[in-house]
Formats: C-alpha cells, structure tokens, sequence
C-alpha cells in the first residue's frame, strides 16, 4: 500500500497542505495528450490499447507532479462491456444504441466484462508499476444512474425526459437495469483495485437531475451497496462519490459507513461544504474549470478562498468538474503551485 499524501487525506488526516488532482487531467487541453489521441481514430479503442492509455495517464503526472493520477478510460467502457453498441463522434460526444424497452436489457449481459475489460486491468497494472510510490492512482466507473441515462437517451441529453420518465412510470424495470449496473460496476471497481487501483471514484454527473425521492432510490442507494460490495472484498480501499449537482441533497451521501470522499461541484458553497458536510466526510473539489481558464488573480484569489474554507479539515483539491479543452496548462501548474504554498491562516 502507498503512503500517498492522497490516500491520507482520504484516511480523514488532515494534512499542512492538500493533496491535489484534477478530474480529467489527461486530455484535449494537453499537446502531447492531442499528440497520442492522433495516433488511433476510435475513441474506445485508444482507451482498449493499454500502452497509450498509460502514457495519457501518466503526462499530467510528469508536467505538473499532481498527487493522484487516474488512470485513463470513459465511463462508457461498462455499457459497451454489456454488449451495447458505443460510439463516439468526433465533436458531437458519446453515441449508444439506445435501450427501448425492457425487453433490450435481455441483451446485455455481464459475463464477458472481465474479458471485454481487460485491456483496462493491464493497463492499471502497468500505470501502477511505473508511478512513483507517492503518486496514488485511482480508478473509476460511472455511477448506475448517469450509466442509466446514457443507455436509455443514446447519448447525452438536455431535458433526460427518455430515462426518467421510464424511471417514474415503470419504476421496476428501471429498477431491474440499475440492479445489473450496480453488479456490473462492482465487477469493474473490484477488477480495478485488483490489477493496482489504490482508491476509486463513482462518477453520477446525472444525479443532479432527479428530484430528491429519485435521488435516494436511484443514485444514493446503488452507490451505497456498490461501496459495501466492494468493501466486503477491499475494505481498505477508499471510495469517493461524486453526485454531481444535487445541491443540498449532498447531504444525503455524507455517508462514512460507505464512502471516505465526497467530490463537490462548483454549486456547493464551500463555506457550507466545511460545516454541513466536512465533519462527517473528507472533501473533494470544488474549482469552477473556468477559473482554470481564467488564470491569473481571479484563480489565486478563487484557489486561496477556497483553501481558507476547506484546507483546515480532510480535503482533496479538485475541480468542481473536469478540466475543458480550452483551458491553458501553465495556469494548472499556476494552480499546484497555489496549493502548494497556501498556508493555514
Ligand atoms: O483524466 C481523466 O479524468 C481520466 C479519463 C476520463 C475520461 N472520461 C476521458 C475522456 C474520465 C474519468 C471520464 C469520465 C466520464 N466520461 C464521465 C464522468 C465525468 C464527467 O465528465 O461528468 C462522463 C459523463 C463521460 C462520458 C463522456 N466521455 C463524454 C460526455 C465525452 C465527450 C465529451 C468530451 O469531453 O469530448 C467523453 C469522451 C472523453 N472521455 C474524452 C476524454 C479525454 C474526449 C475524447 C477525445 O479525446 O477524443
């Protein structure tokens, strides 16, 4: 096990100053992350080749020396390991085949994922091998519910009217493909932290979207026995939830029992963040990408105010969101450096 400066703080230490890492690190705002996407067209078979996926992982590690690396794939990966057709295009985003009706989830099936993910585990193998013992390295899936919403719209979607109003009218059958999400994304976490993840992180950037009942039944509750599961393999493996966009709801997943991190996006107050939710739980976040854009005064007063809230608890810098592909790399090494040097007041 490291002694990563990131798997302390997810421990509840509190630590002269935090840990930090960003959520997609590795990507388009990186010239030599533009440099290897060239080399292979398909999106999913660049994260399916484990040499490019490590190198990608590993490029944000070596500009800016960040705490965490996480390893390199889409959320994606587990609907296209059931057995349903993903794709991306360039410039529109993810595509699906989507499900209509119940009778569609009869075709998904969960018993290839290890063998369809392999190429995943390997790569987590050797990203793992070739970080430095400081440098945690974390795993991923997507929460059940955001999987849900991509496999019902067939892509993204503004209003998610397909995937809800399945949920509200035929609560049973939403709930029959949210019980082989939950198994299959417990599958990939175990895999994951199996071939060398020292943590992982539920991605449910939909959440925001139900309204509070919803939210319990249909991203609280899966993400909850997706922790314990993976727990009664791992207990000693942190996971952080990130319910993207559920307000005060958030309260509701400051859960220790199931989570050691809570990511919050930039709608959540960090002064509130520091009162509501920190004592209970380690947090996780909550930079606005576009202050990374921004550079300059406005990130250093934006990175410190948020150091003054939350740096004097558990706490992992992050953005409320990933970083966008307009976004200069100087101002993320501008940002480590503020990190870094922040004292406590
Ligand atoms: O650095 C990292 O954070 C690791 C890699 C990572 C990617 N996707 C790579 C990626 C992670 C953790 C994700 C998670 C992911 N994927 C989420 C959850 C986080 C969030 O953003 O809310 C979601 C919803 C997806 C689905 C997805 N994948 C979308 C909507 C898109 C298109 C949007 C875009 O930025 O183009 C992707 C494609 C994708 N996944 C890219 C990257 C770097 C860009 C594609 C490319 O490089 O050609």
């Amino acid at each position: 096990m490291s002694d990563a400066k990131f798997l302390k703080a997810l421990g509840g230490t509190r630590l002269p100053t935090p840990p930090i890492w960003l959520m997609r690190q590795a990507g388009r705002y990186l010239p030599e992350y533009r440099a290897v996407r060239a080399t292979t067209k398909s999106f999913l078979e660049f994260c399916y080749t484990p040499d490019k996926a490590v190198e990608v992982t590993l490029q944000p590690i070596r500009r800016f020396g960040l705490d965490a690396a996480i390893i390199f794939s889409d959320i994606l990966v587990v609907p296209d390991a059931l057995g349903q057709k993903v794709w991306f295009e360039e410039g529109e985003g993810p595509k699906l085949e989507a499900l209509a009706d119940p009778a569609d989830f009869g075709k998904l099936s969960r018993a290839r994922l290890p063998e369809r993910l392999a190429a995943v585990y390997q790569a987590i193998r050797q990203a793992r091998s070739a970080l430095p013992a400081a440098t945690a390295l974390l795993g991923f899936a997507g929460a059940p519910f955001t999987l849900a919403c991509y496999m019902i719209e067939g892509g993204g979607s503004r209003e998610f009217a397909k995937v809800k109003s399945w949920a509200y009218r035929h609560p049973d059958s939403f709930g029959l493909l949210i019980d082989l999400l939950v198994d299959a994304v417990i599958d990939h976490l175990v895999n994951q932290i199996e071939a060398g993840a020292d943590a992982v992180q539920l991605f449910d950037s939909w959440a925001g979207v139900l309204p509070e009942q919803q939210l319990f039944s249909w991203s609280l509750d899966p993400m909850v026995r997706i922790a314990h599961a993976v727990h009664a393999r791992h207990p000693k493996t942190p996971i952080i939830a990130f319910p993207r966009a559920v307000g005060p709801a958030a309260l509701m997943y400051r859960r220790s029992d199931a989570f050691a991190a809570l990511s919050i996006d930039t709608g959540i107050g960090a002064h509130w963040a520091a009162r509501e939710l920190q004592p209970h739980i380690c947090i996780q976040g909550n930079l606005d990408p576009i202050m990374l854009v921004t550079g300059g005064a406005a990130l250093e007063r934006e990175a410190t105010r948020i150091l003054d809230k939350l740096g004097h608890g558990s706490f992992v810098f992050n953005l409320g969101h990933g970083v966008v592909p307009q976004t200069p790399p100087d101002h993320v090494a501008q940002l480590v450096e503020i990190v870094r040097n922040w004292k406590p007041s």
